[in-house]
């Protein structure tokens, strides 16, 4: 049972009170929302990866610029989520150790190839297509500083998906080697952009006190199925075949029934075996050592105003 402290907390939680970084806050609150905080931004600067592999292959000037400016978006991203993990008294420094340590999670859909152009559509259409959907109640969570991050990410977040439906819509409608390039990456995008929502309700082991705390608006087969929901009559208006045979539109429910996910190869990616866990782990540790005599001038520059200022 609860202490009076912790009662009090829950009431303000019920009465959507919005906890700042100076609440009392019960320290496993803090905690799972440092593990989520983190994580979420860890997949903000990981997912930069797939898409930089096509920055300079893009068709066109134009497709170039949009990229760039996404894949600049979700380093902002990162930033500012790691910003909201630091209100809870965590060091940027400790959470990157974590990541580059292979402790830290990132969202499973990063450790997936990007093998052609139309996965660059792909991705924007149903990876950031399902990460609208899993942060737009994040906007509304308890914890204040994540919330107001979300609100942010969340206009940024439909340019990406509107860009990359428009990649997808370019090809189906092209010639039909550019329609099977934009198939062939709904077929090995859709699945794992369905498992980026998380296990399945009776698997997911922090759902219960998330929701209770109100970290977690709707559960993540809620989300997953409003993505298939939303998504089915995008893919139909593409003319291009989501891959499950077991896809039927369900009357009574007025929801997509759709075929079971393969949790086998998600607990894979989360165990570090997907096809890129090594390559997008090895990418970011090279690229922290690289940088560190930069970080290390920033620091030394900026010690030496700081002592200007105090002669
Ligand atoms: N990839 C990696 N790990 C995952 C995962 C995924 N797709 N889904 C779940 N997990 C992990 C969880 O982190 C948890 O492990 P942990 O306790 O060690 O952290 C375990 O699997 C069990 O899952 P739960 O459902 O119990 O965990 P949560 O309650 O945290 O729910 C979540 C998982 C829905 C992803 C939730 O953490 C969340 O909403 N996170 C914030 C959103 C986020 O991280 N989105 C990443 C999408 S990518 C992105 O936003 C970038 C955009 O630009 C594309």
């Amino acid at each position: 049972d609860m202490s009076a402290e912790e009662q009090a907390f829950q009431a303000r939680i019920d009465a959507g009170v919005k906890i700042e970084a100076k609440d009392w806050m019960p320290d496993a609150y803090r905690k799972t929302l440092v593990r989520q905080i983190s994580q979420h931004a860890h997949s903000e600067i990981v997912g930069q990866l797939p898409e930089g592999n096509w920055v300079t292959r893009a068709p066109t000037l134009k497709r170039k610029s949009i990229l760039l400016a996404k894949i600049q978006d979700e380093a902002g991203h990162g930033l500012y989520l790691y910003g909201a993990a630091e209100t809870l008294g965590v060091s940027r420094d400790e959470l990157l150790e974590a990541l580059h340590a292979g402790k830290a999670k990132y969202s499973s859909i990063f450790n997936y190839p990007t093998l052609s152009w139309a996965d660059m559509g792909a991705i924007g259409w149903l990876v950031d297509g399902s990460a609208i959907i899993n942060q737009i109640p994040l906007c509304r969570c308890s914890y204040g500083p994540y919330a107001r991050a979300m609100v942010r990410v969340c206009k940024e977040e439909s340019f990406h998906a509107r860009q990359g439906y428009d990649i997808m819509l370019k090809l189906a409608q092209g010639t039909p080697e550019q329609k099977a390039m934009a198939q062939d990456a709904l077929d090995r995008w859709w699945w794992p952009s369905l498992m980026m929502f998380g296990p399945s309700d009776a698997e997911s082991v922090n759902s219960a006190q998330s929701s209770k705390w109100r970290i977690k608006l709707f559960s993540n087969d809620e989300l997953r199925q409003r993505m298939v929901d939303q998504t089915v009559p995008q893919a139909e208006f593409l003319g291009l075949t989501i891959p499950d045979p077991d896809l039927r539109w369900n009357e009574e429910r007025g929801q997509y029934d759709f075929g079971d996910i393969d949790w086998t190869e998600f607990q894979d990616v989360l165990k570090g075996n997907g096809p890129c866990n090594r390559e997008r782990l090895r990418t970011r540790v090279t690229a922290w050592e690289d940088g560190a005599w930069f970080r290390e001038a920033l620091v030394a520059h900026a010690d030496k105003q700081a002592a200007k200022q105090t002669a």
